[in-house]
């Protein structure tokens, strides 16, 4: 859809729709390039709306018929949609359009992908299937009949009754156009039931491709297990009779949690122990649960308008995070988005995309789907979980469902029911929703007399549109050990809640080392001057897992930072100290395999930046190489015994244990091959008989430039399975020294299994690219050019993915001259683009903002 002068649209000038719409039926007569959409709506005037023409939204749809009350009409049409002269009261209206599936290549509204009809219209995509109020605040009961050959034809709801070459399925809830969907293709299902807690039978059902039926079970059973967790922990049931999943392989998303039928990019459903790796099994079973969950926080109840995304998904990924946690641990769960937040969110929010957790703009809603959102949205309800308390929180939850069900709520709704149930005044709160940017926590401390004085003080460095920024609540958890490494204050949730303020601790016998936002209580950037040897004593002492392996990174980042910027050697003094905590085989490896983990490089080009230091790509990446070198020979006796801990004997399971078991192994076979050049990963690679195994041998092979023989026995043993050949991809661009990156992704791009129009392939090629930050940011300009020619030819065909991957951009101010020149005239020459589409035109008009 192109689009000259893109509308901003304000969450200030909300106003309903002025009909409510009673019941839906939809018929499709489905044919590749001329499906037919039959629609009928009982439309009704919405009492509390103020008086408006009747606008219904459509796009790229071909109108055939329309039809007020049984009496032909002819609606006024543009490129957004028709307005129509309707009755005073209620009226039925019908419609006929046309869509051509088989050309749409956007992946929004109904489309193909293998021969397969699916739908995605999240957010605004059932406008491009009918025309229709495509806003989230009406909610109808729709009922669905398809008509096609095809032996397998889905839609939401319950199946209601089919015949040869139809179905029909009704949705007994009401549901705004969004959750919509739609399947019809030759697929076979892995079946499964799951008994409810009040003792209804709901059949299952994970659809595929035939030839994937192998790649279910474990999709199937973190179903069961999310289904049985909801019941537990929130006492949701689920309330249709049956809940299907279908595995689609041209997805621009990871899933879509439609009304009873899940639609899921197949990397995030498919599974199996020789195909995937255990990172894959992990994120499979979060967004099989994430969709899940949005069955209550989502469908039952959704949002008012797209500016309140983050009241379905701030709460559903903050849902889906327990959830792992429960499954596979909270201390390694909690790094590990710790970690992710710092990758993602961090460089959004302090950039010239950062946007509030809940935003009061946007061109194009499909921008907005971001780590902020999403991550920080649910950062955000961690917090207001430790200031109101598990308890406090319960409660809150249950009179949100309560009060809140079938509604399109807003984030006032949400903070109103924790106002209610705990009786906490959330005002000051609510500026994590409105106020953008990475908050910053300066700490200093005192000591007298036994009394211990911390003082916190925060800063919100000013973001695009918001130069002035008034004081978060912050919840600061905080611990204190004595010099002998006793815990003498457990932790603490202080308050912070002005610009400055102090808290004193009394009754200490020493000056207490202090442990300070203990489980990353809050998503701020804490600036503190600490001793090595403080930190080093943390990392030896500290009782809360979390900060201990904060001590350690915040070593490795120093460590790093004086390689950088003084040429300093390595520290012996933190390596020593770590290898004491890797060597304790007491810790879980899971834990030990993230502490062996190093700061990477693009956070260390932040951290530069932060502190006023320019950062240099190649700087930053020697400094890497020769900390992972001097790790290896200094450890060099260690690691056949680290190995040998991780050897797993029994048969392969994804599970939390023996993941953990080679997360190590890895970490210490990339260490092992900077010593034997790849030996002992050729050796592994040989003999795997799991993806996790042999992927990451393969990783050390490239990245010790030993590759060639592997990468090709790899793709001639998987060449006919996409997912697999989408890692050979990624890897060789990923695991590539800097200096050819470019050119490796670029003769990727010209092998004839690259294809554009697969978003999962291509973000493996272009992500990796801009994922491995020396050989993106190569002096000439090459990763740029290479990233930039492939978003413009894409935006004709995908905008929301090309839109998406303008984010890799987002940094470009913070580098040299040179290299901010280049990206400032890539992004130019993607401004350029005549006819570009309104997701790209907005991102980019931001990034040069
Ligand atoms: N609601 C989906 C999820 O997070 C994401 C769908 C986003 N789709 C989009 N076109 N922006 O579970
Ligand atoms: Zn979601």
């Amino acid at each position: 859809m192109k689009d000259a002068s893109p509308q901003t649209i304000y969450l200030k000038d909300y106003t309903p729709f002025g009909w409510t719409a009673e019941e839906v039926h939809l018929t499709f007569v489905l044919a590749p390039s001329a499906t037919r959409v039959r629609s009928r709506i009982r439309f009704a005037p919405n009492p509390d709306a103020p008086k408006q023409a009747f606008f219904l939204h459509g796009e790229q749809l071909k109108p055939i018929s329309f039809a007020i009350d049984g009496t032909p009409v002819t609606p006024e049409i543009t490129d957004t949609g028709l307005t129509c002269a309707v009755p005073e009261g209620g009226f039925t209206w019908e419609a006929e359009v046309e869509i051509a599936p088989v050309e749409n290549f956007a992946l929004e509204g109904l489309y193909m992908s293998n021969g397969m009809y699916c739908t995605q219209c999240e957010a605004e995509g059932f406008r491009k299937i009918t025309f229709y109020p495509d806003r989230p605040d009406v909610m109808s009961v729709f009922t669905v009949r398809v008509e096609g050959a095809e032996k397998v034809k889905l839609s939401n709801g319950n199946p209601q009754d089919s015949g040869e070459g139809w179905a029909e399925w009704h949705d007994p809830w009401p549901k705004p156009a969004y959750l919509f969907a739609l399947v019809a293709g030759d697929l076979v299902n892995h079946p499964g039931s799951f008994t409810t807690m009040s003792g209804r039978d709901v059949e299952l059902n994970l659809w595929v491709r035939p030839g994937d039926e192998g790649k279910c079970a474990f999709g199937m059973e973190a179903l069961k297990k999310s289904m049985k967790w909801d019941e537990e922990v929130y006492g949701r049931e689920y309330d249709l009779d049956i809940f299907n999943i279908v595995a689609v392989d041209d997805f621009n998303m990871g899933a879509m949690e439609n009304k009873g039928l899940n639609i899921f990019n197949s990397s995030a459903v498919l599974a199996s122990p020789e195909t995937a790796t255990d990172a894959n099994f992990e994120r499979i079973e979060a967004i099989i649960a994430h969709e899940y969950f949005h069955n209550w926080t989502g469908n039952r109840i959704t949002c008012r308008d797209w500016f309140q995304l983050c009241l379905k998904e701030g709460l559903t990924v903050f849902r889906d995070a327990q959830f792992t946690s429960d499954m596979r641990g909270e201390e390694v769960k909690r790094i590990s988005d710790v970690i992710d937040l710092r990758g993602r969110q961090f460089p959004e929010d302090q950039g010239p995309l950062s946007h509030p957790v809940r935003p009061e703009s946007f061109q194009e809603i499909n921008n907005f789907y971001t780590a902020t959102v999403y991550e920080k949205g649910a950062e955000v309800i961690g917090m207001l979980k430790r200031l109101v308390g598990d308890e406090g929180y319960a409660k809150a939850l249950d009179l949100y469902f309560e009060r809140h069900d079938g509604d399109a709520a807003t984030i006032e709704d949400w903070l109103k029911v924790f106002e209610e149930a705990t009786g906490r005044d959330l005002t000051q709160f609510k500026r994590w929703y409105s106020q953008a940017g990475t908050p910053h926590v300066a700490v200093s401390e005192a000591f007298a007399d036994g009394t211990y004085t911390l003082t916190l003080k925060q800063h919100t460095p000013p973001t695009p549109g918001q130069p002035e920024k008034l004081p978060q609540v912050i919840p600061v958890a905080v611990g204190l050990l004595s010099p002998n490494g006793d815990e003498v204050v457990p932790t603490t949730v202080l308050e912070l809640t002005e610009a400055e303020q102090s808290f004193t601790f009394e009754g200490l016998s020493a000056k207490p080392v202090p442990s300070i936002l203990r489980g990353f209580s809050a998503p701020v950037v804490l600036e503190r001057e600490s001793t090595k040897e403080e930190r080093a004593f943390l990392l030896a002492h500290d009782t809360d897992s979390f900060n201990r392996w904060e001590a350690n990174r915040d070593l490795a980042r120093e460590c790093l930072v004086s390689m950088i910027t003084e040429g300093a050697e390595p520290d012996t003094a933190w390596l020593d100290g770590l290898e004491a905590v890797i060597r304790d085989s007491a810790l879980d490896p899971a834990y030990r395999a993230l502490m062996l983990g190093t700061p990477t490089q693009s956070e260390l080009a932040q951290v530069l930046h932060q502190r006023g230091v320019t950062p240099d790509p190649d700087a930053i990446w020697t400094a890497t190489e020769v900390l992972k070198k001097t790790r290896a020979e200094r450890w060099s006796n260690l690691l056949p015994h680290l190995a040998e801990e991780a050897k797993v004997t029994e048969p392969y399971q994804p599970d939390a244990e023996q993941s953990g078991k080679r997360a190590l192994g890895s970490a210490v076979l990339a260490l092992t091959s900077r010593l034997d050049g790849g030996e002992a990963a050729k050796a592994q690679f040989a003999s795997a008989d799991n993806m996790t195994l042999q992927l990451s041998a393969l990783a050390c092979l490239v990245q010790a430039g030993a590759g060639e023989e592997a990468l090709a026995k790899f793709r001639a043993q998987w060449n006919g399975d996409r997912l697999v050949m989408d890692k050979w991809f990624g890897l060789q661009v990923a695991a590539s020294g800097p200096s050819e990156t470019a050119d490796r992704a670029k003769a990727l791009t010209e092998d004839p299994d690259f294809d554009m129009k697969n978003p999962n392939r291509f973000r493996a090629v272009m992500g990796a690219l801009a994922m491995n930050h020396a050989g993106f940011h190569r002096i000439d300009g090459a990763g740029y050019r290479l990233l930039a020619d492939w978003l413009i030819k894409l935006d004709e065909k995908n905008p929301q993915t090309t839109a998406r991957m303008c984010s890799a951009f987002q940094t470009w101010k913070r580098y040299d001259e040179t290299r901010r020149g280049l990206m400032q005239a890539e992004l130019e020459r993607i401004a350029a683009k005549p006819g570009l589409s309104r997701d790209v035109t907005e991102m980019v008009t931001r990034l040069l903002s």
